[in-house]
């Protein structure tokens, strides 16, 4: 198989962790006769000191010309005082909302190796965490109107969240088909106890329920829902949610298991072409240092080869080779316990690539 991905080193630890993940890649290339030819795009703070622009038009090209996108991570404090509109964070929004990746999968899985990192109770962690957040991404609060005017000598800022009908149906069908392939569990989660929209989400996935008669639909409002994420992990299987509470969601269902910086994501629409980025951040703090956990991004590879090239063994193979080092009780400072071997990051992602077998 031959196929172009683009790749996003971006700011903060991105370098670092993506470096990893794309020599993980080469690897599978290797061993199972496939061609990946990668596209380097400047994106993020990075960009926006080289060009002025976070995202500059020849780059997002660079994106919708591949067949895939792989990113690490973009933003930090030092452009914490540039203009929304120019900061990193919004030529993010605006890569997911050109690609059209309406779809965000934010698995929260506990890996056996890792449960006393997990700061909630054994009794609790012991009755197992596997849940998916299917989380919108194109829609909501995110990409609505915003504005900070003077009102009667006081600034005013305004954010507006608005869905359709069939922004709402388009994911809540994925929830379900997300479901139907697992437990068939779907908890929709929304504030309909306040929002227009979360009323008008809520409608959306009952009327689409009749259509998909074995999977069990229930509602929960996104506040119960963060306290029964911590409470009893153990209940949920397929959550979907609109985009600002899946942000809010998926990073304490990321800590729960352990820790941010294991979590995969896959960001798709309509084709095949997805984004696949660890659902943390740029961690700039920790830039640099060799510390930083490149496990999310390896496996955020192993989520693209699966989904976007139908490569399953291959990301199994990638998969079994993460799980192989943590047996072995390798860990970076993010998940270091009592008896772990403190890892650096370039030494976690060549100790990964040193287990990968073809099965
Ligand atoms: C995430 C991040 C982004 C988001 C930020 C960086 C814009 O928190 O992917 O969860 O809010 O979507
Ligand atoms: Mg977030």
């Amino acid at each position: 198989m031959e196929k172009t991905i683009a790749v996003i080193r971006g700011d903060g630890i991105g370098p670092e962790i993506v470096n990893e993940a794309v020599n993980i890649l080469d690897i599978i290339a290797n061993l199972y006769g496939h061609t990946f030819h990668y596209v380097d795009v400047e994106m993020g703070g990075c960009a926006y000191d080289k060009y002025g622009d976070a995202l500059p038009q020849e780059m997002l090209e660079k994106c919708l010309n591949s067949d895939s996108v792989l990113l690490g991570a973009v933003g930090g404090s030092k452009w914490n005082d540039l203009p929304a509109a120019k900061r990193p964070e919004k030529s993010l929004l605006k890569l997911r909302a050109s690609m059209n990746v309406f779809s965000n999968n934010r698995p929260a899985k506990i890996w056996p190796q890792l449960a006393s990192a997990s700061p909630l109770k054994p009794e609790i962690v012991e009755k197992g965490i596997d849940f998916i957040i299917v989380r919108e991404l194109t829609g909501g609060i995110y990409f609505g109107e915003h504005k900070t005017e003077t009102v009667n000598g006081e600034k005013v800022s305004v954010d507006n969240m608005r869905y359709s009908e069939s922004e709402i149906e388009r994911i809540g069908r994925i929830g379900f088909e997300t479901a139907r392939k697992r437990n068939k569990k779907l908890c929709s989660v929304e504030k309909s106890n306040v929002l227009d929209c979360s009323q008008l989400w809520k409608a959306v996935m009952h009327r689409l329920a009749a259509e998909y008669p074995d999977v069990e639909l229930s509602d929960m409002l996104v506040d119960n829902c963060a306290m029964q994420i911590v409470k009893n992990p153990a209940q949920f299987d397929v959550i979907v949610t609109e985009n600002m509470f899946g942000d809010i969601l998926s990073d304490e269902a990321s800590m729960i298991t352990g820790s941010i910086g294991m979590i995969p994501s896959s960001s798709l629409g309509s084709t095949s072409r997805g984004l696949y980025e660890p659902i943390h951040g740029s961690a700039p703090d920790i830039a640099g240092k060799n510390i930083a956990n490149p496990i999310g991004t390896i496996l955020s590879a192993a989520m693209m080869l699966r989904y976007s090239f139908d490569l399953a063994e291959e990301a199994a193979c990638i998969e079994n080779a993460v799980s192989a080092v943590l047996n072995q009780g390798y860990r970076t400072a993010d998940i270091m316990d009592a008896d772990g071997k403190l890892t650096g990051c370039k030494e976690m992602g060549s100790l990964i690539a040193k287990h990968l077998t073809k099965g």
